[in-house]
C-alpha cells in the first residue's frame, strides 16, 4: 500500500525510456524505496519496492539523460528545475551571519508586509524537507495587523474557557497521572501565561502575537510527521530574515487548539483543517528595534562518542 498523506493515497508512477537510459545506475542508488533496478544494462522498476514509489523525485532529478519521469503524488517532470549555481548559494559565513543577526522580534513598525514578500517566504519554506512527500504541511496566513489582532482576541477569549486546566484542584488531581514535570510546567508556565495573555488582552494589549502584521501557522494532518511543520516554520523564519523581516516563533497557541469542542470551533473559524501533533506560528513584520549585539547560544549538551 502506498504511504497515505492528507493529500494523496496513490503511489508515484515511474516511467523509464529504455532507449535513452544508459544504465548508469544513479537512479537505483538514490532510490531508498528500492523501486528501481538495473537489468540488462537498463533501469527498470524492481520487484522490491518497500512502500510503493513515494514520488520524492530523486531518480528523475539525478538522471543525467532525462530518461525517468515520475507522475503522481503531486509530482511531475514539470517540477524539475536546474540546480542553482554554487556561486549563488549562501556560503557558511553568509548563513552564519544571517543566523547570528536574527533575534526574536516582537516590536514591529506600523507597516504591512506586501503579499509578494509573504509569497517569497512561503516559496522558500516549501523547499523544506518532509518525512514523506508530498509535504503534508498546511499553512494559515494572517496577513494584516487587523487579522492578527482578531485572531489573538478570539484566542484569548477561548483561553478563558481553559482556566480550569491550571486550577489548583485540577493540577493536584493530575499529579499522580502526568508526573512532576507536567505539574511544574502547568503551574509555573501555563498558568501565568494564560493569565497574562487574557488579562493583557482585556486591557487592549496583545502579548500573544504582539502587533505583528503577519502571522503564519504551520501545522500538519494526522498523517504528517510531527517534525515537518516545525522544519517548514524554521525555513520560513530564515527566509523572512533574509528579506529584512523580523520574526518570532510562537509555541503557545498550537497545543491549546487541539483538543475539545472549543478548540474545534476555534479551528473551524480560522479554517484550520486538522488537529495535528505539532504546529508552530511564526509572526513577522518590519522590525522597529535594532539589536546592537548578537548573543552566543549553546546547546544543553553535545556528546561526542569518540
Ligand atoms: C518553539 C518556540 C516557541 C516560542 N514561543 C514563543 C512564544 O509563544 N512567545 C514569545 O514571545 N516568544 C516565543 N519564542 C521565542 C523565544 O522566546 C526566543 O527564541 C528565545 O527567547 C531566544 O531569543 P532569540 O530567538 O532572539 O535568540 C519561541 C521560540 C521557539 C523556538
Amino acid at each position: 500500500m502506498p504511504i497515505p498523506t492528507s493529500r494523496t493515497t496513490e503511489k508515484g508512477r515511474i516511467s523509464i525510456d529504455s532507449l535513452i537510459c544508459n544504465g548508469c545506475g544513479l537512479c537505483v542508488e538514490v532510490c531508498k524505496d528500492f523501486s528501481l533496478a538495473i537489468e540488462n544494462g537498463k533501469a527498470v522498476e524492481s520487484k522490491h519496492s518497500v512502500f510503493g514509489c513515494i514520488a520524492c523525485g530523486h531518480c528523475m532529478a539525478v538522471c543525467p539523460r532525462d530518461a525517468i519521469s515520475v507522475q503522481g503524488r503531486h509530482l511531475s517532470p514539470a517540477d524539475l528545475f536546474p540546480v542553482p549555481q554554487k556561486a549563488d548559494a549562501a556560503s557558511f559565513e553568509a548563513l552564519l551571519a544571517l543566523f547570528q543577526r536574527r533575534r526574536s522580534i516582537r516590536e514591529f513598525k506600523d507597516k504591512s508586509v506586501e503579499r509578494q514578500v509573504i509569497d517569497k517566504v512561503l516559496h522558500a519554506a516549501a523547499t523544506a524537507p518532509m518525512g514523506i512527500p508530498p509535504s503534508d504541511v498546511h499553512v494559515l496566513v494572517l496577513e494584516s495587523k487587523e487579522q492578527v489582532l482578531q485572531f489573538s482576541k478570539d484566542y484569548c477569549e477561548y483561553l478563558k474557557s481553559l482556566r480550569w486546566m491550571v486550577s489548583g484542584w485540577f493540577l493536584a488531581m493530575m499529579r499522580p497521572f502526568w508526573g512532576k514535570v507536567n505539574t511544574d510546567m502547568f503551574r509555573d508556565f501555563i498558568r501565568p501565561l494564560i493569565a497574562k495573555y487574557t488579562e493583557s488582552m482585556d486591557k487592549g494589549e496583545n502579548v500573544v502575537m504582539y502587533d505583528a502584521p503577519v502571522g503564519l501557522y504551520f501545522y500538519g494532518s494526522p498523517y504528517t510527521d510531527p517534525a515537518d511543520p516545525l522544519i517548514a516554520a524554521t525555513y520560513a523564519m530564515t527566509a523572512a530574515e533574509s528579506l529584512g523581516l523580523g520574526t518570532c516563533m510562537l509555541g503557545a497557541i498550537h497545543p491549546f487548539i487541539q483538543s475539545g469542542k472549543g478548540a474545534r470551533t476555534f479551528r473551524e473559524k480560522y479554517r484550520i483543517r486538522f488537529k495535528s501533533r505539532e504546529g508552530l506560528f511564526v509572526i513577522m513584520g518590519y522590525p522597529r528595534i535594532k539589536f546592537e549585539k548578537g548573543i552566543h547560544r549553546t546547546f544543553a549538551n553535545i556528546d561526542h562518542l569518540s
